[in-house]
């Protein structure tokens, strides 16, 4: 029926609907009810870009000739509908796209086993009730669109269903609750990012055939039900980002073939199950930023397959368990932010594929286990506020190759020890201790530096001018220690071609003398600069107008430093920032109506200093507080300028 003239299109019509009214041909033609179905769904597509529908012609044989249709040869009814130009000729995924709603007339299909309407992006509006009746549906794929209002309880009838994809749309409300009742050959479940609410009906507990169940980025509540235990197929459970509460259920031990579990970002509480030992196949096990409390059971340590076991932001207390030591093929260990005591468990020396092992802010004691120093992998060691009582750093760490070493808060005291001069770390941080002595030269040798956090101990001397070695270093955090002399070095330190450049710089709380370098904003190495903090230091001198040329810069904090002269007006020539701490200066002049007008102002403060005139108008909220100090200033929101 190729390329027939036009004038002979209504003829072509009536024969079509004599063929299929007595049933003339072997191999039948589209069925009327299916092709008007389908023709509704395209008028409403409201635009369709890619023209993924072109072939979509009326007087044409849906189940021959057009893109993305199936049928059933003897009925002419159709099997598939699939994203018409899912692939291009070379068989790679080509974007896809539709703009439209979904027609209710898609529920005559009934014949259909395939609806693959999914990452068509924009599909809006109500999944239709009458999907319901598709009760031959095995795959429904409605995923990345935009799809709103709930899921119709209209579909728990389709219980021959294997697939059901509603993720990321702006599904809302609950799930219907019978919703599952007959879904008993339902392999995948995925309806995460989505705002559905409401509790996980315990009729999930049917689906014995279930694989993938993923919701997470939901609003879901309530507790978990315990009949997720009888999902003894599944693989992979996605339930974070949402709003659970209450306990894990101690049948999750039942699930010995799921391998990634991630329960994180909820409400659960209670303690970590021991059945979790029998969940065997576990190759994720991710609970973190929840209220679990209690013990983690000495059980997991069975979980010899386990490759992440993160579970910070917890409370969970006890000693770390010593079984640790068999989870033989973890890579990352996150057990930040709880309350685990006692010492750190020499059996984690076992684990030869431990690349991360974070134990920060917990309640653990000294001394590390020097046995540590056979993990040969290990790249990132983070034991920050712990009450290890350090003193020093144990010398054994520079037989690791680390990347990333924390040791913040750790009772760390005297000088840097010298062996850090040969190590390859890129991120080192140290703050929050009482070492004291110089800033060494020799720290200009360890030119992997990227971050370097010393913050809030007790140095005392000048920027050593090897400093300007560290071609890689671009967060630089020295504040609150009683560091003097210049900063200008830092200012035009060596730089790579693409990294290295500074992203935030913090000198405040220190002894640092002025004035800061005119040209600051010149330099190369500054021009993708986010933060700038010298507050309180002597500095002196002027602001340099050269800082408005920092396009990246959001926050600068200079105050009480003693600086004198105007606001420069180019400061505004900075259009991302958004916070200007300004105060306890000797700052004079008018205040430049640029700044207060930058369009992602937030914090804005300039009290106590010398400054004069009228405040001018701006649009952003700012308290009488940030300007007063200023004998010299009026207007809102100070009191009215006199004449
Ligand atoms: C329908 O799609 C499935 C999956 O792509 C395919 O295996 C099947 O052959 C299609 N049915 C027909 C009738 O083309
Ligand atoms: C198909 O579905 C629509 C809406 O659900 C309905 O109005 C129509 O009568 C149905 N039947 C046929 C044969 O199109
Ligand atoms: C999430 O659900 C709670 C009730 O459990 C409700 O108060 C809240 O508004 C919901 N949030 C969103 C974003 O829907
Ligand atoms: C599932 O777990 C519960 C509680 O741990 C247990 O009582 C039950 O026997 C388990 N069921 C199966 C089928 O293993
Ligand atoms: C520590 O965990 C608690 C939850 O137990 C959380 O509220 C808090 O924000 C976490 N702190 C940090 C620094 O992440
Ligand atoms: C953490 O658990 C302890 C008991 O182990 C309890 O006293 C404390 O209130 C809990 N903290 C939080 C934030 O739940
Ligand atoms: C910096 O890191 C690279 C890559 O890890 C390494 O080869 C090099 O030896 C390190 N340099 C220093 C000075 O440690
Ligand atoms: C730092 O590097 C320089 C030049 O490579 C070298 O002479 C010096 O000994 C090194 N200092 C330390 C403490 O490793
Ligand atoms: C450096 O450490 C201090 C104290 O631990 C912390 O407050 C600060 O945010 C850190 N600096 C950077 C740049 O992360
Ligand atoms: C530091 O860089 C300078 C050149 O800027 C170079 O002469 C000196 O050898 C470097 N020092 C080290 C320790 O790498
Ligand atoms: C601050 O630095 C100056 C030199 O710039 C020095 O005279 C003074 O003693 C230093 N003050 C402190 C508290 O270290
Ligand atoms: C910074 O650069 C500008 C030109 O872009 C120049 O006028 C100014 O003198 C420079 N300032 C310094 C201190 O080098």
């Amino acid at each position: 029926m190729a390329n027939h003239p036009t004038k002979y299109l209504l003829i072509l019509l009536v024969f079509h609907s004599i063929f299929f009214g007595f049933g003339i041909r072997q191999s039948r033609a589209c069925h009327p009810t299916d092709r008007e179905a389908l023709l509704d769904f395209k008028r409403r597509i409201t635009s369709d870009p890619l023209k993924l529908l072109h072939s979509w012609i009326p007087n044409k044989d849906c189940c021959t000739t057009w893109e993305g249709i199936a049928c059933d040869p003897s009925s002419g009814r159709v099997l598939n509908l699939t994203r018409p130009g899912l692939y291009s000729d070379s068989d790679s995924p080509v974007d896809t796209s539709l703009s439209g709603t979904l027609s209710p007339f898609l529920g005559n299909l009934s014949s259909l086993q395939i609806l693959d309407l999914g990452n068509l992006k924009n599909l809006k509006g109500h999944i239709p009730s009458e999907l319901g009746k598709l009760t031959n549906l095995r795959y429904m794929f409605l995923n990345s669109n935009d799809i709103e209002g709930s899921i119709p309880s209209s579909l728990e009838g389709l219980s021959r269903l294997q697939s059901l994809y509603l993720s990321n749309n702006h599904l809302m409300g609950p799930i219907p609750k019978d919703l599952f009742k007959k879904m008993t050959s339902l392999s995948q479940l995925w309806l995460a990012e989505n705002m559905l609410s409401g509790s996980i009906p315990p009729s999930i507990g049917i689906m014995l055939e279930l694989r993938y169940l993923d919701f997470h980025d939901n609003n879901f509540s309530g507790s978990m039900p315990e009949s997720i235990g009888r999902l003894q197929n599944l693989l992979h459970l996605d339930i974070s980002k949402n709003q659970l509460s209450g306990p894990i259920p101690g049948s999750i031990g039942n699930l010995s073939n799921l391998m990634a579990l991630d329960l994180s970002n909820n409400r659960l509480s209670g303690s970590i199950p021991p059945s979790i030992g029998n969940m065997k196949s576990l190759e994720f096990v991710v609970l973190s930023d929840n209220a679990l409390s209690g013990p983690l059971p000495t059980s997991i340590g069975h979980l010899q397959r386990a490759r992440s076991l993160i579970l910070e932001n917890n409370n969970l207390s006890g000693n770390i368990p010593t079984t640790i030591g068999n989870m033989a093929g973890l890579n990352a260990i996150y057990l930040s932010n709880n309350t685990f005591t006692g010492k750190i468990p020499p059996t984690l020396s076992r684990l030869e594929n431990l690349l991360t092992l974070d134990l920060s802010e917990n309640r653990l004691s000294g001394p590390i286990p020097p046995q540590l120093a056979t993990i040969r992998n290990l790249q990132d060691l983070d034991l920050s506020s712990n009450p290890l009582s350090l003193r020093t750093i144990p010398p054994w760490i520079q037989q690791l190759s680390l990347f990333r070493l924390h040791l913040r808060q750790t009772g760390l005291v005297g000088q840097l020890p010298g062996w850090l001069s040969s190590s390859s770390l890129s991120t080192l941080d140290l703050s929050d201790n009482s070492l004291t002595g110089k800033l060494p030269g020799w720290i200009g040798n360890m030119t992997n530096l990227s971050f370097l956090n010393l913050s809030n101990n007790k140095f005392h001397s000048s920027l050593p001018h090897q400093i300007q070695n560290l071609s890689l270093l671009s967060d630089l955090d020295l504040h609150s220690n009683m560091l003097s002399g210049r900063m200008t070095r830092l200012f035009s330190k060596a730089a790579g071609f693409a990294l290295g450049r500074f992203n935030s710089i913090d000198l405040s709380h220190n002894n640092f003398s002025g004035p800061i370098d005119a040209g600051i904003g010149n330099s190369t190495v500054m021009g993708y600069l986010g933060s700038l903090i010298l507050s309180h230091n002597p500095l002196g001198g002027t602001i340099p107008k050269s800082l408005g040329k920092l396009g990246y810069l959001q926050v600068l904090k200079l105050e009480g430093n003693g600086l004198s002269g105007e606001i420069p007006e180019e400061l505004a020539e900075a259009k991302l920032l958004g916070t200007v701490m300004l105060s306890e200066n000797s700052l004079s002049g008018k205040i430049p109506e640029g700044i207060l007008n930058l369009k992602n102002l937030k914090d804005f403060n300039v009290s106590s200093n010398r400054l004069s005139g009228k405040i001018p108008r701006h649009k952003i909220k700012i308290p009488v507080s940030s300007f007063a100090g200023n004998p010299g200033l009026c207007g809102a929101p100070l009191a009215p300028c006199k004449n």
